[in-house]
């Protein structure tokens, strides 16, 4: 397996481009099995999580290629996807639960594993599809979904961003109008909204708590490009404020990134919007808090990069992880290149200012990955990152070619220790 080595890279400067959010390309993948009629999506990222859901539809009956960029997708005939290896490799396979539901009325599925960050229950998707009128059967580790669905009122108990897509969904071919409240808010919900109305669909209030889907008799194909990835730009900008960089994120969605330039403005890095996108010039000196909420409260996603910003300031930042319960497996191997940070919960307390020196880490999962590849960047010496190239490959599009082409000082070697 391939592990990257990384070397000081103080100052990244110049300029790249955001790629498109893997996080809105996969429900709308998987809205495409909601018509018989093509889809085509363009600008979508090399990810291994875009070509597996691409896999997922292709083993429900769908044809799904890529060509160049572009991903078609023809859904003509579907069934339950037949490949269960593909469904347990990412969490995002559940979003074909409500497509396949409210287009076939059934639909079974092996159920998404747990994952390193949560035990990530699909509780909330079940309940609502419950609701609107669907029979849940679960049985040895596979879950089945039946009954045509018909619209209802869904109060979310908490607001998921994986359960308000599948619902949303589900419900735009259910008969009836259905209302889902404390409905997740995330800009990608919003962009599976617009998509999902190129098809045909109508809905209310997409990016509000409060999502009014009026089910229609079927909905037609449609050529769409996502938005780009605030999570990607996020990331980049924490290495652009660790380093004392002068980056320009090109595509950069700033609307979509407020609660993280705000952080990063507070702590002085001085942060332009321009028509090309964002600049991110200076340095994070002062401590910051965090708590990471739904959107548009601080990005859990971004909790790992944000935190090795944070050790490179003056002073005790501190922390709250109130979305995933074992989301801070970054802090152990932050603290093994030097950092002093100390986890207490829910909450992180990272006493800034204190030199990262390099060190062998290892990742447990995506975004704890690209923090440690940013660690790196300020640590003094070498750094050994393993087990992190396939979660950046499933996660992140060129994140290491991006920061080189910033200056970085990296490259991906292979690991003849482990062969
Ligand atoms: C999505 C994102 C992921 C991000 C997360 C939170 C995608 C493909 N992934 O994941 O990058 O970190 O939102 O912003 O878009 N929960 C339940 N029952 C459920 C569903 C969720 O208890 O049925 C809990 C989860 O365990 C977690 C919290 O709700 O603690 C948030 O999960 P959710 O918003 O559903 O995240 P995902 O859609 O899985």
């Amino acid at each position: 397996m391939a592990q990257y080595r990384i070397c000081h890279s103080p100052r990244l400067s110049g300029e790249v481009s955001v790629s498109t959010a893997k996080n809105a390309v996969l429900p709308i993948i998987a809205a495409a099995l909601l018509t018989q009629e093509e889809v085509i999506i363009h600008q979508t990222p090399r990810l291994t999580d875009v070509a597996h859901m691409l896999g997922i539809l292709r083993s429900c009956g769908a044809e799904a290629e890529t060509e160049g960029t572009d991903a078609r997708v023809r859904a003509l005939a579907v069934d339950s996807p037949a490949d269960h290896g593909l469904l347990r490799t990412m969490r995002a396979s559940v979003l074909v639960l409500g497509p396949l539901a409210a287009r076939n009325g059934a639909c079974s599925l092996t159920m998404p594993g747990g994952c390193a960050i949560g035990q990530r229950p699909i509780d909330l998707h079940l309940k609502g599809l419950q609701k609107l009128g669907a029979k849940v059967e679960q049985e040895g580790g596979t879950v089945t979904v039946s009954g045509f669905l018909k619209g209802a009122n869904v109060y979310l108990d908490f607001p998921s961003v994986g359960a308000t897509e599948n619902l949303v969904m589900a419900a735009t071919l259910a008969k009836g109008v259905t209302r889902i409240e404390n409905a997740a808010k995330e800009p990608e919900i919003t962009d599976l909204c617009h998509f999902l109305t190129l098809m045909g669909a109508r809905i209310a209030g997409a990016g509000t708590a409060n999502i009014i889907v009026e089910g229609v008799d079927h909905l037609h194909g449609a050529e769409y490009t996502p938005i780009p990835d605030r999570i990607e730009a996020g990331t980049l900008a924490c290495a652009a404020a660790l380093t004392e960089g002068n980056v320009l994120l090109e595509r950069a969605r700033t609307d979509h990134m407020r609660a993280l330039l705000f952080k990063l403005s507070e702590s002085g890095v001085i942060v332009q919007e321009d028509s090309r996108g964002l600049r991110l010039r200076g340095k994070a000196r002062h401590p910051m808090e965090a708590r990471t909420l739904s959107y548009p409260g601080f990005p859990t996603d971004m909790q790992a990069p944000l935190m090795v910003v944070a050790t490179q300031t003056h002073g005790l930042s501190v922390f709250l992880e109130t979305i995933f319960e074992n989301r801070y497996m970054h802090v152990v191997e932050l603290n093994r290149m030097g950092a002093k940070i100390r986890v207490e919960g829910q909450l992180a307390l990272i006493q800034g200012g204190h030199t990262l020196t390099g060190a062998h880490v290892s990742a447990t999962d995506l975004r704890a990955a690209a923090a440690l590849m940013l660690a790196g960047l300020a640590a003094q010496g070498e750094t050994i990152l393993s087990d992190a190239a396939g979660h950046l490959m499933r996660g992140y599009e060129g994140l290491e070619e991006k920061l080189k082409a910033l200056g970085a000082e990296t490259e991906k070697v292979e690991d003849t220790e482990r062969e």
